[in-house]
């Protein structure tokens, strides 16, 4: 089915309205959830709805919550997100690092305590649409879900990472991916019958390759709330180079930013850390030959010839740009059981019925 994003919008800031949040953290939680599933993220869209008012009802995460400096230096500050949604503490940590790296060239901001920061690829964006380059580390506590290179046994969480950089008259690059082979929100798009996953994007706790997602989930009920039950893992990106990409968003989300590199907690609730940098390019390089270079390299990376003849070599951040473009227009496409658990959460907080026949 496809679903019209600007009254799912209005539906998703409604729901969470409902569930706790003032209008201005309502407005971006669902601003931020519908954005990944227009430009295609669909694992980090509005599917993320019913888990994340779970999440308010069972008290794992703070609604409203001032995110907090607890040191600050030209260069360097570390922000308590106080265990707050992501789409407010990701923001504001975002905006900070942007007015630091404008005022003095760089900026790093490190993040602890932060709720679920969704699709990273926004800070990025954001960054990126002040004409700054940004790199993003992100690990979490308690989301163990993949396993090292060599092993079925889980020590990383899907660890993401993102980078952007502005691009003179052009839409900026835009790097933006999980460092498992799939995303845990893709394992979970395809567990309730969306697009299948690549046969060896899990391992089973005998070492073999597979993509059954039941061993994540621990059950084949499509309906299955929690990745803690099952006896596998998502496998690394890149055999052995994904896996020390995953180690190092350990150290710099976990340990550099004080929110914990991965454990066996299953006590604790999921928790994201982020290290981001900064850098103002206009304040180091020369602008005519920065933006000549990158030019000229972008047509020369352009003209590689593809292997199937008619299709176009892209650069990071295109193929989002163009599903935005499509779903706007055409709307989100979404499984039955997605819809089905939206419209479930919407109607246990008794929300006007209206508002849910306008997606259609
Ligand atoms: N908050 C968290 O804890 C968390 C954890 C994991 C993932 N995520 C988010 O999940 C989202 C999905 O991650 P993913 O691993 O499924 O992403 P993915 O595998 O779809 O890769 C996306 C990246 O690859 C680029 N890309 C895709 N196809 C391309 C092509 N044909 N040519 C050139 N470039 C191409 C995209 O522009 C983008 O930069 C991301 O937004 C990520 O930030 C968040």
């Amino acid at each position: 089915m496809k679903i019209k994003s600007k009254p799912l919008e209005i539906l998703i800031q409604t729901i969470f309205q409902k569930a706790g949040c003032k209008k201005i953290e309502a407005d971006r939680i669902a601003e931020y959830l519908t954005r990944a599933s227009l430009v295609g993220h669909d694992s980090h869209g509005v599917i993320r709805t019913p888990r994340y008012v779970d999440m308010i009802k069972d008290g794992h995460i703070v609604p409203n919550v001032k995110p907090q400096i607890l040191m600050d230096s030209n260069n360097f500050s570390i922000v308590d997100g106080v265990d707050g949604f992501g789409q407010t503490v990701g923001p504001f940590s975002c905006m900070l690092g942007i007015k630091k790296a404008k005022k003095y060239g760089n900026s790093i901001i490190a993040v602890k305590n932060s709720g679920h920061l969704g699709r990273i690829g926004d800070f990025s964006e954001m960054a990126a649409a002040k004409n700054l380059i940004s790199i993003h580390f992100v690990n979490s506590i308690a989301g163990l879900l993949v396993s090292p290179f060599g092993s079925w046994e889980r020590r990383f969480s899907t660890n993401p990472f993102s980078a952007g950089v502005p691009i003179k008259n052009n839409n900026p690059f835009i790097l933006d991916f999980a460092t498992s082979l799939v995303a845990e929100g893709k394992a979970y798009v395809a567990h309730q019958g969306g697009k299948a996953i690549p046969k060896d994007a899990l391992i089973n706790d005998k070492g073999n390759d597979t993509n059954d997602t039941s061993v994540l989930y621990g059950t084949k009920d499509p309906n299955a709330k929690s990745s803690r039950g099952g006896t596998g893992a998502l496998k690394p990106f890149g055999l052995h180079k994904g896996s020390g990409l995953s180690f190092l968003c350990e150290f710099l989300a976990g340990a550099l930013t004080g929110s914990g590199m991965g454990r066996e907690d299953k006590s604790k609730p999921f928790r994201n850390g982020m290290l981001s940098i900064y850098i103002n390019p206009s304040k180091y390089v020369s602008g005519k030959d920065y933006n000549d270079e990158i030019k000229r390299y972008i047509k020369f990376f352009k003209s590689a010839k593809p292997i199937v003849d008619g299709n176009e070599i892209l650069m990071p951040g295109e193929p989002e740009l163009r599903n935005k473009n499509d779903r706007l227009k055409n709307g989100i496409p979404m499984t039955k059981i997605t819809w089905d658990a939206i419209t479930e959460t919407a109607n246990y907080l008794k929300i006007d019925k209206n508002l849910i026949t306008k997606c259609l």
